[in-house]
């Protein structure tokens, strides 16, 4: 069990566009992928992209196969793990609805996102991934996507009255859920 620190906004290193992974199936990535989900999983989070911990990799995880505490009334993402992912929106159509980010603790804002997609890439074998996805699990994956080319929710937030601390906008939300 390895947590690793998550670098929070500000840091360059969440700036970065990152780099494609070339070597599947290694043992350096099969460690990463699981420090990984032990940092998500101690954070409560919904997803994680290896910038948020300074490796700068193509390379994100999200889902979990039991309900969220910080998400309540999220549906069920399954737990997956994407490599150089690329994002098609299936439709123009964007969904509103609230973020939060594990490198932008204790707040949350209204982000607009593509309502469907599809999203292809590889796992960590290097089989490929082709998902057609629409609602909660479209946004995660587009958030996770956004770690990877430098962009963080609140560059994508259009209407600032809608962001804020988590503590104030969401007062009985479950304490763990301090970011
Ligand atoms: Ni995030």
């Amino acid at each position: 069990m390895t947590i690793r620190e998550i670098l929070k906004m500000g840091d360059a290193r969440l700036l970065r566009v990152a780099q494609p992974v070339t070597e599947f199936d290694t043992d350096e990535l099969h460690r990463l992928i699981s420090d990984m989900f032990d940092t998500l999983q101690a954070a409560n989070g919904a997803g994680l992209a290896a910038p948020q911990i300074g490796v700068d990799v193509q390379l994100v995880i999200f889902g979990t196969n039991q309900i969220n505490p910080r998400y309540p009334d999220a549906p069920l993402v399954p737990r997956t793990v994407l490599l150089n992912p690329l994002i098609t929106p299936l439709r123009p159509d964007e969904e509103n609805d609230w973020e939060g980010c594990l490198s932008v603790p204790g707040l949350r804002g209204v982000v607009p996102r593509f309502s469907h997609i599809r999203y292809t890439g590889f796992d960590q074998y290097g089989d490929a991934i082709d998902c057609t996805v629409e609602g909660f699990h479209a946004r995660v994956v587009q958030h996770e996507y956004d770690h990877l080319i430098g962009k963080l929710y609140p560059m994508r937030i259009r209407d600032f009255t809608q962001f804020g601390y988590t503590e104030v906008l969401f007062p009985g939300l479950d304490a763990s859920a301090d970011d």
